[in-house]
């Protein structure tokens, strides 16, 4: 049975690849993506998301934009350092031919939601606005969508973004606060786990022996992600953060799953986006969110590269 799932994403090289990993697996059918502002403008995400799509011959996927501004911070505006001035690394896509669909992203999961209760599953990638404000602006949303799986957090790990928070909460904790207690089944894949889903030149070099315009993406657009490791963190790698959630569908056995009553501060403080969970029970609150602590990050990484090496060879030039 496939799952059906609407990615709301802010594309973003590992964003990109997500798209390129749901086309690659039998186990999901891609029904849309929504586009939200956090690694790039919300003008960009967009392009991103039509180029993308254009690119693996998916154009008949909708692509509809949302939100420009998180509900009350200003933009980060800093993902340029890891995901390139485009948003998609060195990679040089054509401008698309095709364009997003009418009305607002929030509109969308809305009525895409409400037309089919229990049907939908969301995997936001991004910071949560959109999320957020839909469940904000239609009561009933909640209880219509079937679960949210979101890439975002920092439970024991250390921040990406701040020493403590990740960027996707960061950027819009007040929606991740909405979002967390709003009683939607949500599973939280966070840097814990998607930090040890490396991807290096070496498995770049290994898919480049496929002579296919995917293989070539895959290398350009993690080219500038994989410098700012190699400067950074001392390793030329690519963290497959967001792809990292699809593998909840096809390959949940490799993860270790708790679950816990998860909040994010909105103090305003130091700590600001931190997302936390009570180990120790103290809150007596019920449990909010199952939390993939831990995950078999090459084993992930082996089974993505597998899947790019099959779309590869499906598409040439
Ligand atoms: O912290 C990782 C997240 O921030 C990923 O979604 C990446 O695309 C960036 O948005
Ligand atoms: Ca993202």
């Amino acid at each position: 049975m496939t799952k059906r799932i609407i990615i709301d994403t802010d594309p973003g090289v590992d964003d990109a690849l997500t798209f390129l990993l749901a086309l690659a697996s039998p186990e999901i059918k891609l029904e849309a993506l929504t586009t939200v502002q956090g690694n790039v403008t919300i003008e960009k995400a967009t392009r991103n998301a039509l180029s993308v799509l254009e690119l693996v011959q998916a154009s008949q996927i909708p692509v509809v934009q949302g939100c420009s501004h998180p509900l009350l911070k200003t933009p980060h505006n800093s993902g340029e350092a890891v995901h390139g001035q485009s948003g998609i690394g060195k990679s040089v896509l054509p401008e698309p031919t095709s364009k997003p669909i009418e009305g607002h992203a929030v509109d969308y999961l809305i009525e895409r939601v409400l037309a089919e209760p229990d049907e939908l599953s969301i995997f936001p990638i991004g910071p949560l606005t959109n999320i957020a404000l839909a469940i904000r602006k239609e009561p009933r949303f909640a209880k219509a969508v079937k679960e949210l799986v979101i890439m975002g957090g920092a439970i024991r790990s250390g921040g990406n973004i701040t020493p403590l928070a990740e960027f996707n909460i960061n950027e819009d904790p007040h929606a991740a606060h909405i979002v967390f207690h709003s009683g939607i089944p949500i599973t939280l894949v966070p840097l814990d786990a998607t930090y040890k889903c490396l991807l290096t030149s070496d498995d770049v070099e290994r898919l480049n022996k496929i002579d296919s315009p995917i293989a070539r993406f895959v290398r350009d657009a993690t080219a500038t992600y994989m410098d700012f490791y190699l400067k950074y963190e001392g390793f030329k790698g690519c963290a497959l953060h967001d792809p990292l959630t699809l593998a909840v569908i096809f390959a949940s056995e490799i993860f270790t799953f708790e679950d816990h009553y998860v909040d994010v501060d909105i103090s305003g403080g130091i700590s600001t986006g931190k997302t936390f969970a009570d180990f120790m029970r103290v809150a007596k609150k019920p449990s909010n969110i199952k939390v993939a602590l831990d995950v078999r990050g090459r084993d992930f990484v082996e089974l993505f590269l597998e899947r790019m090496e099959t779309l590869s060879r499906s598409i040439s030039d």
